[in-house]
């Protein structure tokens, strides 16, 4: 097949997705197919028009990526691509969103209000602990986690100099205590769970991109209980997001709480393809190797 690989473009997590997108095409090459590689500018369209490729692989993350703008221009030039379309991406992105498809459908997930960043001078919008959160990024960017004690490396509220400064709005929720867990889906089957234990405070953007920063326990060290739980919240997540190729559900476990403790956070339609990424990884740990990932995204995508 001759496939564009699209990736870089213009969003907070445009390195992140350079990384994808050169493992992918590096993959797609050793597996035979012809690739153009596209890092996106606004010439994006014309640029496609002119590969004129068989699919587009999406190793976007981010806006317009990963909120539907891309997905929208490709359907409306009639071009195939991998992971999911228009509408589920549009919901998918806002976490917002996310809540409102999937609470009243029963998946757990925290509550959570939107507030204004500058109110945030004025008092804490909710308890602490809290995490304050853009509504539509990705990869950590932007978020902080305010305690009592202070802080895990971000500024607390009242600080004028903190990563949620940049943004008007932020997502408000409550901190939950505990473990930090992942599980992929592809192909309609979950692929395992994987726990994140940050070497340092917490998860945040340099922990996971930074080699040797977290430790990454695959299959979690979790009662069966929990694996079994976090598998059918993210199988049934996907389903109800009408996701496609991959996907990747993040979740919080507050382990004194058992199953009644766990928590889905977000469904990432564009989870990352570098070497440190978590789906490669489950996928490698049930034998199937980062290029068999690819082809199987590629697969999906075709069919
Ligand atoms: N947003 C990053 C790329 C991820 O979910 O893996
Ligand atoms: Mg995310």
């Amino acid at each position: 097949l001759h496939i564009a690989v699209l990736m870089g473009g213009w969003s907070a997590e445009r390195d992140v997705s350079l990384m994808s997108g050169a493992g992918v095409a590096d993959a797609l090459e050793s597996l035979g197919h012809r690739v153009t590689r596209i890092d996106m500018d606004r010439q994006v369209a014309a640029r496609l028009a002119e590969a004129r490729p068989d699919l587009v692989f999406n190793a976007l993350h981010g806006t317009p990526g990963e909120d539907g703008s891309v997905q929208g221009l490709l359907d409306l030039m009639g071009l195939r691509y991998t992971h999911s379309g228009l509408a589920t991406s549009v919901i998918a992105i806002d976490k917002v969103l996310t809540k409102q498809a999937l609470v009243p459908a029963g998946i757990p997930m925290p509550g959570g209000r939107i507030v204004k960043s500058a109110d945030l001078f004025e008092a804490d919008p909710m308890a602490r602990p809290y995490v304050l959160k853009p509504v539509n990024e990705g990869s950590s960017v932007g978020v902080a986690i305010v305690t009592d004690e202070g802080n895990y490396g971000n500024p607390i509220a009242r600080d004028a100099t903190g990563p949620w400064i940049d943004f008007d709005e932020l997502l408000a929720e409550p901190y939950i205590r505990g473990r930090e867990l992942t599980t992929a889906v592809l192909g309609g089957a979950a692929l395992g769970v994987t726990e994140l234990i940050p070497k340092s405070g917490w998860y945040d953007y340099d922990a996971k991109y930074t080699d040797g920063m977290t430790v990454h326990e695959c299959p979690a060290n979790i009662p069966d209980e929990i694996a079994e739980a976090c598998k059918s919240l993210a199988l049934e997540a996907h389903r109800l997001l009408g996701c496609k190729g991959a996907s990747r559900s993040d979740f919080r476990w507050d382990d004194e709480r058992g199953v009644d403790g766990l928590f889905l956070l977000e469904v990432n339609t564009q989870p990352g393809m570098t070497p440190l990424s978590l789906v490669p990884e489950q996928a490698r740990h049930i034998g199937m190797s980062y290029a068999a990932l690819v082809q199987a995204i590629v697969d999906e995508a075709m069919a």
